[in-house]
């Protein structure tokens, strides 16, 4: 049985104070999404319930019940606290998808720290920025990682510790220790630390077209709208097995991939491996997955292995697909419906908006290529680019704009309020894309209204980019704008002009792409790199990134001779 409304239902008489008395939460009272995620769930009766599956890439598996991961999370917590960590401080988790990653998180939030999750490609250039930006105190990593922690820690004056899940008595360095969470005594007496609902939670850094990458600050009443939203779009039922495929480095793995399922006592399966098809299928298929959260660019690349494979396993336990990141185009839901019986549901949101905001609801109609319907409570416009009024003409294209009213939306951004400030306009917090809206109040995705580039549902700012490339010694200007690609949607592609005795060349060409999949991440590498004599700039010095797009993307210029510079 759904618990699931109809969307009719559902935004009928919506009320987000109906969200907290059904989570018992109470104006003014302590709310902590540690303790939703696990204590609650337990005091439900549901301790002996499997809270996380876990696979690992060599194939170990580990099962945790609620009531394990409750243990294992105050048992983290309070050996924090040990440490001298005290509520506030940011606390990065800088790891592959272990299992000390997802208590890690819970064990910060429950402690009253601020969990920073980092995706653990990222490379020491993107690494320092984050931890700089954020003043950070710890980072917990892996062995695995830890070299790359090592390279900056030096440039890092605040950061106190960088703990070793799994040191497994190797020999570390200053300001490193080791934790083995398995093995620690369970903690009896942690008390969560009563955190209110504008206490900060949940760290992530994203991207924007100036600047580097900014601290979205979320709270932990953000958990009202993570939780309903879970509960209602990816149609989570008592007995589901659901899997989110995205990493807790970014919010899609933090609000879908724990917060919003373990809060709703769901179980949920971990794999910690890449793409590979045949190895998600039959993940899939020994854990009798009912609900799958992915992003278009999987699905292509499933789509490329062909329905064929899909045919070779079990997949009769999945129910619900939904899917985030990117445009999810019309024959990815249409080829979803012959490979799998069923339809991906495509979702629109933001690291910023900390929940889903634009959906389709299970039992909607799907008309394959849009987003969806807003989530109830979410007031969503498309405004027009320069008044930030609604448009007046359905189908016309302008800028997906929300009301800024609902419980999860950040607070602002670390250290950067003008930024946040920057985000709102005439009342409304604008996100940074083109829609249309239709007849029935679909949304239509037409595009992003920055320069950001979006890589396989990874965004990534073309700032960040070239102040890398600056590093390197052959670079004297650059500039990183999107190339549309099959798979991926955007790939970085950079245009480069080089310092006076460096010639272009193939070997050139590579050594630049390497340096920044190092530094940065493979997501930042660009894919083609164009060698220029000069960058087309406005008259006061600035890339103009837009004429570059408009060759990559075969778009009109437009008329610039007002800002060019020659
Ligand atoms: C940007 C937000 C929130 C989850 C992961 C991304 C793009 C997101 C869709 C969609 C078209 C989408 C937008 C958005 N995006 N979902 N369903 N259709 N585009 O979070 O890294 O903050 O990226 O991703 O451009 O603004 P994020």
């Amino acid at each position: 049985m759904s618990n699931t409304p109809t969307y009719e239902e559902a935004i009928k008489g919506f009320d987000w104070a109906q969200v907290e008395e059904e989570l018992g939460y109470r104006k003014g009272d302590p709310i902590n999404i540690g303790w939703y995620c696990t204590d609650r769930i337990c005091e439900m009766g549901l301790g002996d319930k499997p809270a996380l599956i876990w696979e690992g890439f060599k194939g170990d598996q580990r099962t945790y019940t609620f009531d394990e991961m409750r243990i294992l999370t105050d048992t983290f917590a309070a050996w924090l606290r040990d440490l001298g960590v005290e509520p506030g401080e940011r606390v990065c988790l800088f790891m592959d998808r272990l299992p000390e990653l997802y208590f890690g998180v819970l064990a910060v939030l429950k402690m009253g720290c601020i969990a920073q999750p980092l995706f653990s490609a990222f490379g020491e250039d993107s690494l320092w920025t984050r931890l700089d930006n954020a003043g950070t105190s710890v980072v917990i990593t892996q062995r695995k990682h830890v070299k790359k922690v090592r390279k900056i820690v030096d440039r890092l004056p605040g950061l106190k510790h960088v703990i070793v899940v799994d040191a497994d008595g190797k020999p570390l360095k200053e300001r490193e220790v080791a934790l083995a969470l398995h093995d620690l005594p369970p903690a009896e007496d942690f008390v969560v630390h009563p955190t209110t609902a504008e206490s900060p939670s949940i760290l992530h850094y994203t991207s924007g077209t100036t600047g580097q990458p900014k601290g979205a600050q979320h709270v932990h009443y953000s958990l009202i709208s993570q939780y309903i939203t879970a509960k209602w779009v990816l149609d989570l039922r008592p007995d589901d097995v659901y899997w989110c495929n995205a990493d807790p480095g970014w919010v899609t793995g933090t609000s879908y991939g724990i917060i919003g399922p373990w809060a709703n006592g769901i179980t949920q399966a971990v794999l910690d491996s890449g793409f590979n098809a045949d190895k998600w299928y039959d993940f899939i298929a020994r854990n009798r997955i009912t609900v799958w959260y992915s992003a278009p660019t999987a699905i292509r690349l499933l789509m490329k292995e062909g329905a064929e494979l899909v045919a070779k396993h079990d997949l009769s336990a999945l129910r619900h697909l939904c899917s985030v990141g990117e445009p999810l185009n019309a024959e990815a839901v249409i080829w979803s419906e012959e490979a799998f019986g069923k339809p991906f549901h495509d979702t629109f949101w933001q690291t910023e908006t900390g929940c889903m905001v634009i959906t389709n609801f299970p039992g909607m109609q799907v008309k394959p290529g849009s987003m969806g319907r807003p989530f109830p409570g979410i007031t969503a416009a498309v405004l027009d680019p320069v008044e930030f009024t609604p448009v007046e003409k359905q189908g016309q294209v302008g800028v997906i704009a929300l009301r800024p009213d609902w419980p999860s939306l950040i607070r602002t951004y670390w250290n950067n309020e003008e930024g946040f400030k920057g985000k709102f306009k005439n009342g409304w917090f604008v996100c940074g894309d083109q829609a249309t809206i239709d007849a029935d109040g679909y949304f239509w995705f037409v595009g992003r209204d920055d320069d950001v580039i979006n890589t396989g549902g990874h965004l990534v700012g073309p700032f960040e980019i070239e102040s890398a490339l600056l590093g390197h010694p052959a670079v004297a200007e650059s500039a990183a704008v999107a190339k549309p690609d099959p798979v991926n949607m955007e790939v970085v592609k950079a245009f480069v002009s080089l310092k006076p005795g460096f010639e272009p060349s193939a070997d050139l060409d590579l050594e630049i792409m390497n340096f920044i999949r190092k530094k940065l991440s493979p997501l930042a590498m660009p894919q083609e790199i164009e060698f220029v004599e000069d960058l087309p700039k406005t008259r006061s010095g600035k890339i103009i990134r837009r004429v570059l797009r408009a060759k990559e993307f075969g778009e009109p210029v437009g008329d610039i001779s007002t800002i060019m510079n020659d």
